[in-house]
């Protein structure tokens, strides 16, 4: 099944398709290891940072690997890419899903792009899932300090979105609905109405993503998912779960110096964040 078909029986089924973000090695393992336990299917994504660090060869050559090592469906998405450019060198290297995100332009400018990025992958390959974003996204994945403000017109509106599907041809939508990327001090309650209202307004073969995963009540969470929301993504909570279990290893064995077993702590951290997330999805034996 292609990744669209995933997100279709998601959307139908009132689950999400779990995206974790990864420029390691060691994060897709764990990643990985905990999809091969419980039976879900997944996204790992690399932002145009995360890419240029692990590399855009190398991100292909390992989804090829664990497939073949795993047999699960894993589906590789160049997530937040900022340019055409990037996103065709994407999906030039392999990568079976792109996410366009020309959300900082005049709406005018998002779709032209977000629509040569549709016309390009469509050429390549049919089975390339493409999302585009509307709307504005504040925020970063790291741990922030201060109160993050989501003002109104920061929301993704209605009618824009069923413009843009149309005229874009995407698979997916990132949406605004009060989500920001890390971990805030507080976070905005979801905009549950403005999800339905969406997803209302939109065929059903487009689906739905919440980024911003990190930090959002599981409750909350699941409220979304169960009127629209077919995909979350998750990075903050991982990179957290990394360096935490890195730092414990580290303090626990001070003399130690191979990375092999300093990384063991760290990978099971990041195991157990994906399985709770892939639980609270409902994404648990989909395969
Ligand atoms: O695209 C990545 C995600 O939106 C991650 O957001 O760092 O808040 O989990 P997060
Ligand atoms: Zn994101």
């Amino acid at each position: 099944m292609s990744l669209n078909d995933y997100l279709k029986q998601a959307t139908d089924n009132g689950w999400a398709v779990g995206h974790f973000n990864a420029s390691e090695l060691d994060q897709i393992r764990a990643i990985l290891d905990a999809c091969k336990e419980i039976g879900s299917p997944v996204m790992v994504g690399t932002s145009e940072g995360e890419r240029k660090h692990l590399g855009l060869l190398e991100a292909v050559a390992l989804r090829d690997a664990f497939r073949k090592k795993y047999g699960i469906p894993v589906f590789l998405n160049a997530d937040h890419h900022k340019s055409v450019e990037t996103a065709q060198e994407a999906i030039d290297a392999g990568y079976d899903s792109v996410h366009i995100d020309l959300s900082s332009f005049p709406m005018e400018e998002n779709v032209i792009g977000t629509k040569m990025v549709v016309d390009y992958a469509r050429v390549k390959n049919k089975e390339i899932s493409v999302e585009g974003e509307l709307g504005y996204l504040r925020g970063e994945s790291k741990i922030h300090h201060e109160k993050i403000e989501v003002k109104p017109e920061d929301y993704t509106k209605v009618d824009q979105a069923k413009e843009f599907v149309a005229r874009t041809g995407v698979d997916r939508l990132a949406i605004v609905i009060g989500n920001i990327h890390g971990i805030a001090p507080s976070h905005p309650r979801l905009d549950v109405q403005r999800v339905l209202d969406i997803r209302r307004a939109l065929p059903n073969s487009v689906a739905l993503v919440l980024h911003g995963g990190s930090g959002i009540p599981d409750g909350e969470v699941e409220e979304a998912i169960g009127v629209g929301i077919a995909n979350v993504h998750i990075n903050t909570e991982l990179r957290v779960a990394y360096v935490h279990g890195l730092k414990r290893d580290l303090e626990q064995y001070p003399g130690e110096v191979a990375m092999y077993k300093l990384d063991a702590g760290a990978i099971k951290a990041m195991k157990l964040v994906v399985k709770d997330k892939l639980k609270l999805f409902g994404a648990v034996n989909k395969i």
